[in-house]
């Protein structure tokens, strides 16, 4: 697989980017119909689960939001992400941003995500996943939120890439992806097993998407196919922590860990929608992102000093799966939700 790689243009590997420039245990009941309003929601990561808590990104500024809430409020996409739909299955509304907290808003739990954010350090003015473990471990200690609470609680993972971004960018030889991927997992593994310490009994894990299907990474082929040898990064990744999960659960001898097959969610999303791309044509492919900035140097969001528009939209953000370069739009991550459900059946007991 490494040696494949090899054969990658380096424009190619630049290109994978992810938002860093911008960017229960209660009593038993059945399937479906469990509802503990005690259950809290704590996330971790990136773009793909922030909810708000990038002030100063583009997050925050038009077209983002357009179709949920209807303006700008801090998610990279059009409407609702991953983590609006796994608290709406918790039957709780989506928990506060950390940025945005007050002592009022905490009792759903409190997403530490934030766009751009890696296992290791990818932003340079951002948390990395152990600084928002930190903040995490700060509430506890302030008694904010006590064992009980925790108890009954889930938390999400969300680590969509931005660490082979970094890896890339800072130019490190692509014969040792391999090998990073090892280390980043073993990091993951360490903050996986901090967040179940610190009393969180269901922890999901997102396994990695297809990162050569992403739009910035399709440009290469006129976003008429994804690039497989990309896959095989993240199938790399993906086949290592679910070893890593298997292996932690053993040990601890129930099932803590939980990992939600993202990968398998878009790829099989998207070749649905590209067949129905195919029979009929209003549809959108799959593979074109809807928010577009207006040549290379632009991107969704961009307005120049007059405050005029770089970029342009899809006819429908409703039809499409991308909502800009990296970032599903609400539809993809609907679509995406719905093929993760049966599995999430294993975070509420
Ligand atoms: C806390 O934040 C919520 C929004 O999450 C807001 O509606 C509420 O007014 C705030 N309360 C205080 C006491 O600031
Ligand atoms: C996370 O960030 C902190 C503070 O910058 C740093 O001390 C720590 O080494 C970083 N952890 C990882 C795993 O990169
Ligand atoms: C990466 O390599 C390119 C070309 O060799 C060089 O121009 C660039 O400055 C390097 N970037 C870093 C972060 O080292
Ligand atoms: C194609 O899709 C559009 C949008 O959903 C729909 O309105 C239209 O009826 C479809 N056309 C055919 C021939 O199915």
């Amino acid at each position: 697989m490494v040696k494949h790689l090899f054969v990658l243009p380096p424009l190619l590997l630049v290109l994978l980017f992810i938002s860093i420039t911008e960017v229960a245990e209660g009593t038993k009941k059945s399937y479906g119909v469990y509802n503990n309003n005690n259950v809290k929601l704590f996330v971790f990561g990136d773009s793909y689960v922030d909810t708000g808590n990038f002030l100063d990104s583009p997050s925050y500024k038009a077209p983002y939001g357009i179709t949920f809430p209807g303006k700008p409020a801090g998610r990279f996409s059009d409407g609702r992400v991953l983590t609006d739909y796994i608290a709406s299955y918790l039957k709780i509304e989506t928990p506060t941003p950390y940025s945005l907290r007050n002592s009022s808003n905490l009792q759903y739990g409190i997403n530490f995500a934030q766009g751009g954010t890696g296992v290791f350090q990818t932003l340079t003015n951002g948390p990395n996943m152990t600084l928002q473990i930190d903040s995490f471990e700060q509430l506890i200690q302030q008694k904010v939120y006590t064992k009980q609470d925790l108890d009954s609680s889930v938390a999400l993972i969300g680590a969509s890439g931005n660490d082979y971004t970094a890896f890339i960018v800072n130019n490190k030889s692509i014969t040792e992806i391999k090998s990073f991927t090892t280390t980043l997992i073993n990091q993951l593994s360490i903050n996986i097993q901090r967040i179940h310490n610190l009393g969180i009994n269901k922890v999901a894990i997102g396994l990695l998407e297809p990162i050569g299907c992403l739009p910035q990474i399709t440009v290469v082929t006129f976003h008429l196919g994804c690039v497989d040898l990309l896959n095989l990064v993240s199938e790399n990744h993906n086949k290592e922590l679910l070893q890593t999960v298997q292996q932690l659960n053993q040990q601890a001898g129930k099932s803590v860990y939980v990992t939600l097959d993202i990968y398998n969610a878009f790829l099989s999303t998207i070749e649905t929608m590209k067949r129905n791309h195919e029979e009929n044509s209003t549809l959108m492919n799959p593979l074109e992102l809807c928010c577009a900035g207006d040549g290379f140097k632009n991107k969704c969001g961009n307005v120049d000093d007059n405050g005029e528009k770089k970029y342009s939209l899809c006819e429908n953000p409703e039809l499409s799966f991308f909502w800009d370069y990296v970032h599903p739009s609400q539809n993809g991550w609907y679509n995406v939700y719905t093929l993760l459900q049966p599995s999430l059946g294993q975070l509420i007991g």
